[in-house]
């Protein structure tokens, strides 16, 4: 069953990694065109909820809907083509033959068939997303090879070129300097806005946070502490930032 008042509606449910739990009778909603950040210390479980949102962990019990789809066998497929992720981190070989251009158009894989070739379509949404991010001039650099920050740029490329109805994105703005970071939000918040998109970020990065975000939920330990507006939340962060 599609459709939802909520995209991410996750019921009392609990995970846990070789037998430590993680996330403990946990619940968050996030209705339907929300922009939400989630903060918290290094090794709260952030990571893990937006893995527990794409299905890439399991979870003991509880229930996960996205956009109304249970997180199943059956409902995974429709789970992936509506979602797009950024992870934390994206270790590639160097010498991995792969151009930044192929990378972002990887972002169309899970709309085309078995043995469908890339049309026009999809050439235009991954020229779209690279000129974007600014980095239509990597297209035909080798991706291992790219610094941090320009990979970073390509993967946000490549998760707008999949045109989800969810975006989620772990420490998008990481290896950014300054002005890339202000470029990229302000670049999510239009995405967002402009694709009616339903998006998780998680970050460290207050003013990332603070600037882009409707609602901020504070994590700790594997629970949701609280919940912020983002002026309120700059203000309690004064003065305990996290890094
Ligand atoms: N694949 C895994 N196997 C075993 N333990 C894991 C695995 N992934 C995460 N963990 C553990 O689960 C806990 C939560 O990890 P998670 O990556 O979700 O935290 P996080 O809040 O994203 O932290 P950070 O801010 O450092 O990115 C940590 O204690 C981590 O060591
Ligand atoms: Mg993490």
């Amino acid at each position: 069953m599609g459709n939802d008042a909520y995209s991410i509606l996750i019921k009392d449910i609990c995970t846990a990694y070789h037998g430590l739990p993680v996330l403990e009778s946990f619940s968050l909603q996030v209705p339907e065109g929300e922009l939400l950040g989630v903060f918290g210390p290094n090794g709260t479980g952030k990571s893990t909820l937006i893995k527990v949102c794409l299905g890439l962990v399991p979870v003991a019990s509880g229930e996960v809907r996205i956009s109304g789809y249970r997180m199943s066998r059956e409902g995974i497929s429709f789970i992936r083509k509506l979602t797009a992720y950024v992870p934390q981190s994206f270790d590639v070989d160097r010498r991995m033959p792969v151009t930044a251009g192929e990378v972002v158009m990887m972002g169309r894989f899970g709309r085309m068939g078995l043995f469908n070739r890339i049309g026009p379509g999809d050439q235009a949404a991954a020229d779209d997303a690279l000129n974007m991010l600014g980095v239509k001039h990597l297209a035909g650099r080798t991706f291992g090879r790219l610094s941090g920050g320009e990979k970073q740029r390509v993967i946000v490329a490549r998760a707008l070129a999949q045109e989800p109805k969810i975006l989620l994105m772990d420490e998008p703005t990481n290896s950014l300097d300054w002005e890339s970071k202000k470029r990229i939000c302000s670049l999510i918040r239009e995405v967002h806005v402009e694709r009616k998109l339903t998006t998780l970020i998680v970050s460290h990065d207050i003013d990332l946070l603070a600037d882009t975000c409707d609602r901020i939920m504070l994590m700790e330990r594997g629970h949701i502490i609280g919940a912020r507006d983002p002026s309120e939340f700059r203000h309690c962060c004064r003065g305990q930032r996290h890094s």
